[in-house]
Formats: C-alpha cells, sequence, structure tokens
C-alpha cells in the first residue's frame, strides 16, 4: 500500500452518514437536517423565548447549546446546526443590532460611504465572538455521534443587511454601492471576507465538524455581477475553512443561473432551492460536489402524503447516488407543524428507492 494512500483515503473513519455525504461516501441511510430547525416553530424554542431575546439566547452559550439541541432529540435529524445568527458578527464591527419584533433585523449605523467602512472596528472572534466558540465547545461535549455544523453568512448577504440596515427586497442600495461606488464595495467585502473568514475558522478549531456558509439572498445578482463583485470573496472564505480539513456547504436561493460560478468557490456540498429541480442541479454542479436540498418550506404545511410524494420525488432524482443530503430548499417556516418535519425525518431515512 502506498503511504499517501494511507493518510489521504479518511472514508472508513468518517460514520455519521451526513459527514459521509457531505465527502460523497455511500451512506446506508440519506441524512437529513433542516435549516432553521431551531426557531419559533418549537414550543420548547418558544417557552426560552418567552425569558430571553435571540440575542440574549446567543450570548449564553449554555442556553444556545440547549437551544440547538432541541429539534435534534425532537426529530431525530442527522446533524446539529449551531444556534447563532449570521447577523452577530456585525455586533463586534460596530454596526449595532437589534430584532425588532415582527420586523425582522435592524442595522442601527448601516455602512454607505468608505468613511463607514474605514469605522468599521477590527473583530477578534475568539474574544468578541467567544461566547459562540463556547457554544460549540459545550454542544460537542453533548452531541456524541451526531455532527455539528457551524455558520456564517457570505459577505454580499451579510453586507446587503450592513448597506440595507435591514432586510430587503430589492437590495437597492446594495447594487447602488455596488455599481456607483465599487472602491467602497470592494473595501465592504475586503473587511467582511476577512472577518468571517477569521470567524469560521475559530468554530472549525472550537468544535465544528462541517461549516455552511448562507449567501440566502445572492439570487438577486446576474452571474457576471456575482463573477465580479462576490466570487472572490466567498472563495477566500470557503477555501480557508477547506485548510481546515471540514466540509463546507455553500448555500444560496434563487441560484440557477449562478451555480456554475458558486462551483468555482469550491464548496465541498452545494445547497440547492427549490425551483430547481434536484437532479438538474446538480448536473449543472458535476458529479464532483455533493448536493443538499431542497423541499419548499411551504410544502410542510400540506397533507402528508402530498409531502411524501414530493419528498420521494427529491429522493428519485438523488437516485441513490452517494452525496445528497436531504434538507429544505430554504429555513423552516413559522407555524410549520412539528410532527410533520418529524414525519419527513423518518420519510427519509425508510426511503427504499420505490
Ligand atoms: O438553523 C438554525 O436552526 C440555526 C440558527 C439560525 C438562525 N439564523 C437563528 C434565528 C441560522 C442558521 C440563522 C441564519 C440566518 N439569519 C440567515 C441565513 C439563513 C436564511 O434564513 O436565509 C439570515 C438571512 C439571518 C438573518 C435573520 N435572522 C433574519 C432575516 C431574521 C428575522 C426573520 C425571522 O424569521 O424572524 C432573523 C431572526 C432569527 N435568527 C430567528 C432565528 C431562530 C427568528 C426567531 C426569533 O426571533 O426567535
Amino acid at each position: 500500500m502506498q503511504p499517501s494512500t494511507l493518510i489521504t483515503d479518511h472514508s472508513s473513519l468518517i460514520t455519521a452518514p451526513f459527514l459521509r455525504a457531505c465527502r460523497r461516501l455511500p451512506t446506508d441511510i440519506t441524512p437529513v437536517w433542516f435549516m432553521r430547525q431551531a426557531g419559533r416553530y418549537m414550543p420548547e424554542y418558544r417557552a426560552i423565548r418567552e425569558k430571553y431575546s435571540l440575542i440574549e439566547i446567543c450570548h449564553h452559550p449554555e442556553i444556545a447549546a440547549e437551544v440547538t439541541l432541541q429539534p435534534v432529540r425532537a426529530l431525530g435529524v442527522d446533524a446539529a446546526i449551531l444556534f447563532a445568527d449570521i447577523l452577530l458578527p456585525a455586533i463586534p464591527l460596530g454596526v449595532g443590532l437589534e430584532f425588532a419584533k415582527g420586523e425582522g433585523p435592524i442595522l442601527q449605523n448601516p455602512v454607505r460611504t468608505l468613511a463607514d467602512v474605514k469605522n468599521l472596528r477590527p473583530v477578534n472572534p475568539e474574544t468578541d465572538l467567544g461566547y459562540v466558540m463556547d457554544a460549540i465547545k459545550i454542544l460537542r461535549g453533548e452531541l456524541k455521534d451526531i455532527p455539528l455544523i457551524g455558520f456564517c453568512g457570505a459577505p454580499f448577504t451579510v453586507a446587503s443587511y450592513m448597506i440595507e440596515g435591514g432586510s430587503s427586497r430589492e437590495f437597492l442600495k446594495t447594487k447602488t454601492m455596488m455599481y456607483s461606488d465599487p472602491q467602497t464595495w470592494h473595501a465592504l467585502m475586503e473587511k467582511l471576507s476577512v472577518v468571517l473568514t477569521d470567524y469560521l475558522v475559530a468554530q472549525i478549531r472550537a468544535g465544528a465538524q462541517a461549516v455552511q456558509v448562507f449567501d440566502s439572498w445572492v439570487g438577486a445578482l446576474s452571474p457576471q455581477d456575482y463573477q465580479n463583485f462576490v466570487l472572490p470573496y466567498s472563495q477566500k472564505i470557503i477555501q480557508a475553512a477547506k485548510a481546515e480539513q471540514v466540509p463546507v456547504i455553500h448555500f444560496g436561493t434563487n441560484t440557477t443561473t449562478l451555480l456554475p460560478l458558486m462551483k468555482q468557490a469550491g464548496s465541498d456540498v452545494i445547497g440547492l432551492d427549490w425551483r430547481i429541480p434536484l437532479d438538474d442541479g446538480w448536473k449543472i454542479l458535476g458529479g464532483d460536489v455533493s448536493v443538499q436540498g431542497n423541499l419548499d418550506p411551504a410544502l410542510l404545511f400540506a397533507p402528508l402524503p402530498e409531502i411524501k410524494k414530493y419528498t420521494h420525488d427529491i429522493l428519485r432524482r438523488a437516485n441513490g447516488k452517494p452525496g445528497h443530503i436531504f434538507n429544505l430548499g430554504h429555513g423552516i417556516l413559522q407555524n410549520t407543524p412539528v410532527d410533520t418535519v418529524k414525519a419527513v425525518v423518518d420519510m427519509v431515512h425508510e426511503y427504499q428507492g420505490n
């Protein structure tokens, strides 16, 4: 046996189906987890939210760890995702963050000029976001054989919140900066890619066994603009995380036309939303990446036989090929029935290829 084979072939050592699928290794079952699997649709989460705000939960590692574990216990999913938010790094950057009731995130000091970018504070994730690493360390002690996913927002999606000052439909301020003041845009993306890289690497070093980079809103861009204004920065984060030897998942919505460029960003797994059939998306990406997805979260409000039809359709399109992780095409919606989510986990695990 060649020594290099011994060093590079870890496949027999990886046992968790989720981690195996990230590496395109065969699994007995299709692994399944859900974006936003912890949250207001769960009564256990609502009970904690009566006492603590979202940011308070994140700031208390024991509570963040407890909330992370709630869906693992209730649903039987194959991976846990750290309870945090993609906007937490905005706090030490000095942009401010609050979650107003019913309005989503509000960033009090939006970034609009080069001076604003220069005023962003330096961030040391180990100290400024140390509470996230503490939650990861607690979770690794509790989770046993269920892998823990860490995450960050991709620079485009985080920048869009920082520029708009909150959620947006048109991304007009974001695009105006991109087109009218590219120097400021690139300075902001450069700054964010450094901070987000350090943050993600810190999570891995604290114990995250896989990471997901959320570029939820990047589908607002054309391929050309993605290439010029986004790709180099996302690439930098993904490469740095991969160098830490953990699988990287890269997720966005409305990305059908961006998939070939997202592939160039270099992740091991690409998340697909429901707008593209899973096999069509996988074909565009090629056989050398894994795919995650892609049930429409709205389907979880449908009757079970209908959900089963769609779930089996996705599994049929994956066709038992190693490298499929079942998930939704975006996060679980509020008021989703917990029993239905659990039923989907069972449907995926019980699927026999019929
Ligand atoms: O997936 C998980 O279970 C882990 C936790 C998690 C949260 N946010 C907690 C949260 C994750 C992975 C995120 C990522 C996140 N946050 C994204 C990317 C994923 C996506 O959904 O596109 C984005 C864009 C954000 C920013 C954000 N945070 C928004 C727009 C909102 C308000 C919208 C809403 O659902 O109310 C949040 C709040 C937020 N983050 C909640 C949770 C559980 C809402 C629940 C609450 O207020 O208690």
